[in-house]
């Protein structure tokens, strides 16, 4: 599908954000494992976070689905049954990875499959770890999906100093340490999203710069009952789209607010934007705020690399930001976009380039000459089969001279299905 995006004169309104991509996988996997029932409210309609219930199901749990409403009874961490068939974890690298840490924990014999693109996403970083703590899991080539899950002759506590830092693999190691007698200890040094740790109430403690989360057979898993708040990830596109068309005001309810994940808002902030954060409150063990985005000028900025982690999903629109700020920015230390859902850091040079914006891609980052009075060339733009990219497009589009078109448009749907709708409905 193709969609056509008209220039806006601005965007207002107010909008009911998706639920939180990478909690909403969180609560059902947990849930599953708890031994207590959970019911999560505002459960994501998403492609990804849905693909993780269908692996529940197959793998024996009871999932009732009302709408958003999502009742799971727990099966205990010894009760996962062997599937009949291969689990499909569609699009989605939480699913592989943090399922692909539970099964080969609990030693369920079993086999993960993904779609094209998932399939061609390296899943070393998580197999020759698992490996390493007794558990039996092998991959097509040593590295890609099909991943095939054996059992095993018991979890051995490591500890493992995150080599790359990736909230998958920091969890992977932690859910399969779920299952171990002995503590196995995960040394993060640099912090990624934090959410497995919350909503598992892990033991932590720091560590040089970093810390050391720890889990093992001892940790009682609790169950999953909150309201999942809205995805700051989806946010982030509505936080540049209204700072970047004049006269804008959006207003986004309930924003998950994790100090792991917010790096963005303070980002976009320090370039000048201008946010209005009210009525901050918790739900569950996450933090949310209702957020008010105004039209700003921005200034360039030299991203900390220290922070890439803590603003991975948001580079790709905080780049279409960058394009608008009065001077050069540079984004370094971001290799990990090449090893997305597709190459972000080629996609975005690519999508940037075709709207005129004058960029330049490096190994690990891209710069990116800011003008104020930039107005991007209408364009068809391509979405490399990435909701992330197609939505990036939009956002850019909207501040074009002409209709511009965006390419494999429904692939938003993966976490944010109601985004065209959404984009129309504050179009003025
Ligand atoms: C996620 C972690 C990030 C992020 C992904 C969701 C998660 O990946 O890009 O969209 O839910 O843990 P990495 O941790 O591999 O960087």
């Amino acid at each position: 599908m193709i969609k056509k995006v008209e220039p806006a004169q601005k965007l207002t309104g107010n909008l009911s954000l998706p639920a939180d991509k990478s909690i909403s996988h969180r609560s059902a996997l947990f849930a599953a494992i708890s031994s207590e029932a959970s019911v999560i409210e505002n459960y994501s309609a998403a492609a990804d976070p849905q693909s993780t219930l269908g692996c529940l199901k197959q793998l024996g749990v009871s999932v009732h689905q009302k709408g958003s409403r999502v009742e799971i009874e727990g099966v205990g961490r010894d009760g996962l049954q062997k599937p009949d068939s291969q689990l499909d974890c569609g699009n989605s690298g939480t699913t592989m990875r943090l399922l692909g840490g539970i099964v080969a924990g609990a030693g369920v014999e079993c086999e993960l499959i993904g779609d094209a693109s998932l399939s061609s996403r390296t899943m070393k970083r998580i197999i020759t770890p698992l490996n390493s703590m007794g558990c039996r899991i092998e991959g097509r080539d040593g590295e890609f999906a099909p991943l095939r899950v054996s059992a095993h002759n018991g979890v051995k506590g490591i500890r493992f100093p995150l080599p790359i830092a990736s909230a998958q693999l920091k969890s992977a190691i932690l859910l399969a340490g779920l299952f171990g007698d002995e503590p196995t200890e995960v040394v993060e040094s640099l912090p990624s999203r934090d959410h497995t740790e919350r909503l598992l109430d892990l033991a932590s403690e720091p560590f040089g710069t970093g810390k050391i989360i720890r889990s093992s057979r001892n940790d009682v898993i609790p169950a999953q009952n909150y309201r999942v708040p809205g995805d700051f990830s989806a946010a982030a596109f509505w936080m540049v789209a209204g700072i970047l068309n004049p006269d804008s005001e959006i207003h986004l309810p309930q924003t998950g607010m994790n100090p792991s994940r917010i790096a963005a808002y303070h980002i976009l902030k320090q370039m000048g934007a201008d946010f209005q954060k009210t009525a901050p409150s918790n739900t569950g063990k996450e933090p949310v705020a209702n957020l008010l985005i105004r039209s700003s000028e921005l200034q360039p900025i030299r991203l900390d690399p220290n922070l890439i982690p803590n603003c991975i999903d948001e580079l790709p629109v905080l780049m279409v930001a960058m394009c608008f700020a009065d001077g050069v920015s540079v984004i370094s230390g971001a290799e990990e976009l090449r090893h997305k859902e597709t190459d972000r850091l080629s996609a975005m040079h690519k999508i940037l380039s075709l709207s005129g914006a004058k960029t330049e891609l490096k190994e690990d980052g891209l710069i990116i000459h800011g003008n104020p009075s930039f107005t991007p060339e209408p364009a068809r733009y391509p979405s490399f089969h990435d909701h992330r990219m197609a939505m990036a497009a939009a956002v850019l589009a909207t501040r074009s001279r002409g209709v511009s078109e965006v390419e494999d448009a429904e692939c938003t749907a993966i976490s944010y299905p109601e985004f065209w709708t959404h984009l129309q409905e504050i179009t003025r």
